[in-house]
């Protein structure tokens, strides 16, 4: 079975006073009844991790290098992360994919060097709004699956995040259908390449316009482990509500 898991995102957000909602959050979930993870930007996951200490919240990285060290002005490694207290990196974002040109070979690259450096990588997929118009989607999702997932990963190190790139900070979400589809597909895509004991230990994410007064419908789906959440993770009340969703999933 797949660990239930409620990831915040909090991308190019945050600075050392939002670390009080990391307080609230643990003061909230002492002990949750899911995993929590929280990604903040790279200047705070040292301060944060330290923050929190043996407690109840994970953290992770945006990004890693494919590279373990070297001449690479601006970019953070794997090891760094682990280093800096982070146990999980979210690679292939969208924004990643579109900001700074990430094909699926390279998140396949920095997958390899995440799980490498005992990082669990939360690998992203999902298709643009032109994609499922054209009627791509599923055809897009597996290429990105079978080109940004290395060999050899296992339930333990490796987590996939479904994100309509449409449906990113937009307000709106696929409809429960439309998430069931993909969901069961990748799903079934995992199992046919890594076996159903590993294929069915991954958790699948959801992620994009992910809110307290949605979280508890999308969470309903078989296939939907958890969530991965942008805007609504930065404070500690709506990330909390995310988390009593998923608890009582
Ligand atoms: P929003 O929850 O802000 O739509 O962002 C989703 C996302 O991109 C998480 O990685």
């Amino acid at each position: 079975m797949a660990q239930k898991l409620a990831a915040g995102n909090w991308k190019m957000n945050g600075t050392e006073a939002s670390l009080a909602e990391i307080d609230a959050m643990i003061a909230a979930y002492p002990e949750p009844g899911c995993g929590v993870l929280i990604c903040p930007p790279a200047t705070l996951l040292e301060r944060m991790s330290r923050r929190i200490g043996r407690g109840p919240i994970a953290t992770g990285a945006q990004d890693c290098h494919m590279n373990a060290k070297g001449a690479h002005t601006g970019d953070i490694s794997a090891e760094m992360i682990r280093d800096a207290g982070g146990a999980y990196v979210i690679l292939g974002h969208s924004e990643r994919r579109t900001d700074h040109g990430e094909t699926n070979e390279i998140v396949n690259a920095k997958t390899q060097a995440a799980i490498g450096a005992g990082l669990v990588a939360v690998v992203c997929v999902g298709e643009t709004l032109d994609e499922r118009d054209a009627g791509e989607t599923l055809d897009l999702v597996g290429s990105q699956l079978a080109g940004s997932i290395p060999d050899g990963v296992t339930g333990d190190n490796l987590v996939v995040a479904y994100e309509p790139v449409w449906a990113i900070g937009t307000g709106r979400i696929p409809t429960m259908e439309q998430i069931i589809e993909v969901h069961d597909f990748m799903r079934a895509r995992l199992v046919e390449r890594f076996g159903a004991e590993t294929g069915n230990a991954v958790s699948l994410l959801y992620g994009g316009s992910v809110k307290p007064s949605n979280a508890a419908e999308i969470f309903a789906v078989e296939n939907v482990d958890g969530a991965l959440v942008g805007g609504a993770s930065l404070k500690a009340a709506d990330f909390g509500a995310i988390i009593d969703a998923l608890q009582n999933s």
